[in-house]
């Protein structure tokens, strides 16, 4: 009888990762054909971005064991933030999850996770009428085992969607906002009750504080914005929804104009959580009076503030002068972080050798907590002296 149920539930969670709820007709996509396990997704922007290529799930290689007992290190940076009831999070891939040093330093040191680009739209919706979430779900399932928190990122993007959305020019009003409520509803649907915060809005301003002329906003006008964080909430009432943007950590025309949306959307009652302010940082360039004025403008609208793709690039060459900067800039910004309401800290990744920074700023690197070989650098010890003061 247990078997026969168990193959019953197998069934039934077999076919919720793979049928999406699709409220139309549609066509599929001749462009994009993929299997369960391998998605390769090439992407053209609007804005003419670089091309991606989703990460590939590695699905049957190498699945985290399951966990019997949970033991912390009550020294270790996740047992410390907990004293203090913070998420310290780090942005995952889950390729890397065959690597035991990457995964020990992810459960041993972390109580949250983001998948770096596994959760985007191109690697889990990489033709219309199909979902992939078995690469998401390793992480999830990860962190569920691990007693982790997830932040799901990102729900509606300009960038890294699948080109079944993006090849189609002509998409109208209608089409488009069908195309996200049906999306939100998979993909919010399918995490319902295990993610902790949604990035509904990733990276909607220029920098002069006005609308980024995303496919969104051409399409749509502004009306996307209070639509999915409406239909976000209504698939998952428990999820913090967040608008999430780099640039907007200190006061200035960009996170101006978050602020006027933030604020004039609690006005409306959209519901809306916080924001999330990325932290895409550059080492020695600080400014932490306008960082603090900032967290505490928003705060003041009874809005959550959340760090959540934190990283301090440094500039060549790295000396150990630098890096002990850095370790104080990190310090610093978990000191603020306590001293307000910010209470989910998350790096843009776990060792400085997987960064995004190399490849996108030439002449940077060592931007996070641990180096190349997952040591503790003195920006992991800065962290700590705050969490211990
Ligand atoms: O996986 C493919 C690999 O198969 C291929 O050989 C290689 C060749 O270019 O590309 C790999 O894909 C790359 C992918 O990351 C996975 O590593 C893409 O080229 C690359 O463009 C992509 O970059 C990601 C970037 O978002 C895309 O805009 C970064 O990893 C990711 O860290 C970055 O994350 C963003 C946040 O989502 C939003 N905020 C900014 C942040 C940093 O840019």
């Amino acid at each position: 009888m247990k078997k026969i149920i168990a193959l019953f539930v197998l069934i039934v969670l077999l076919a919720g990762c793979t049928s999406p709820k699709i409220s139309e007709d549609i066509t599929p996509s001749a462009s994009s054909e993929v299997d369960s396990n391998t998605v390769v997704v090439e992407e053209t922007t609007e804005d003419n971005e670089a091309a991606f290529v989703a990460e590939t799930p590695v699905v049957s290689e190498n699945p985290p064991e399951p966990k019997e007992s949970l033991v912390i290190d009550p020294n270790s940076l996740r047992a410390l933030a907990e004293e203090k009831s913070m998420l310290v999070g780090a942005a995952v891939t889950i390729n890397h999850f065959g690597v035991v040093t990457y995964l020990d330093t992810l459960k041993n040191e972390f109580n949250a996770l983001t998948l770096e680009n596994g959760m985007k739209w191109a690697s889990v919706n990489p033709s219309r009428t199909n979902f992939v979430f078995a690469g998401s779900d390793i992480a999830v399932n990860f962190a569920i085992e691990n007693e982790m928190q997830v932040r799901g990122h990102t729900l509606v993007w300009h960038q890294q969607l699948p080109l079944w959305l993006t090849d189609k020019k002509d998409w109208t009003k209608e089409e488009l906002t069908e195309v996200l409520i049906n999306y939100i509803d998979n993909m919010v649907g399918h995490y319902k009750g295990k993610i902790h915060s949604w990035d509904v809005l990733n990276e909607i301003f220029n920098e002069d504080g006005t609308f980024r002329e995303s496919m969104w906003y051409k399409t749509m006008g502004d009306e996307f914005i209070a639509l999915a964080l409406k239909k976000a909430h209504e698939v998952d009432p428990e999820a913090k929804l967040i608008i999430n943007d780099y640039s907007v950590e200190t006061i200035n025309a960009k996170s101006d104009g978050l602020y006027n949306l933030v604020k004039k959307l609690k006005e409306e009652g959209v519901p809306i959580d916080g924001v999330g302010f990325q932290s895409h940082f550059i080492s020695g360039q600080m400014d932490f009076d306008s960082f603090t004025q900032n967290v505490e403008r928003f705060e003041a609208l009874g809005l959550e503030v959340q760090l959540t793709e934190i990283d301090l690039r440094i500039e060549a060459p790295i000396t150990e002068d630098k890096l002990i900067v850095q370790g104080e800039e990190y310090k610093r910004l978990m000191q603020i972080a306590l001293e307000h309401n910010i209470r989910v800290f998350i790096v843009w990744g776990i060792s400085d050798v997987h960064s995004w920074v190399p490849s996108y700023f030439a002449g940077f690197s060592s931007p996070l907590l641990f180096d190349g070989k997952y040591e503790k650098k003195p920006a992991y010890d800065g962290v700590i002296e705050a969490l211990k003061e």
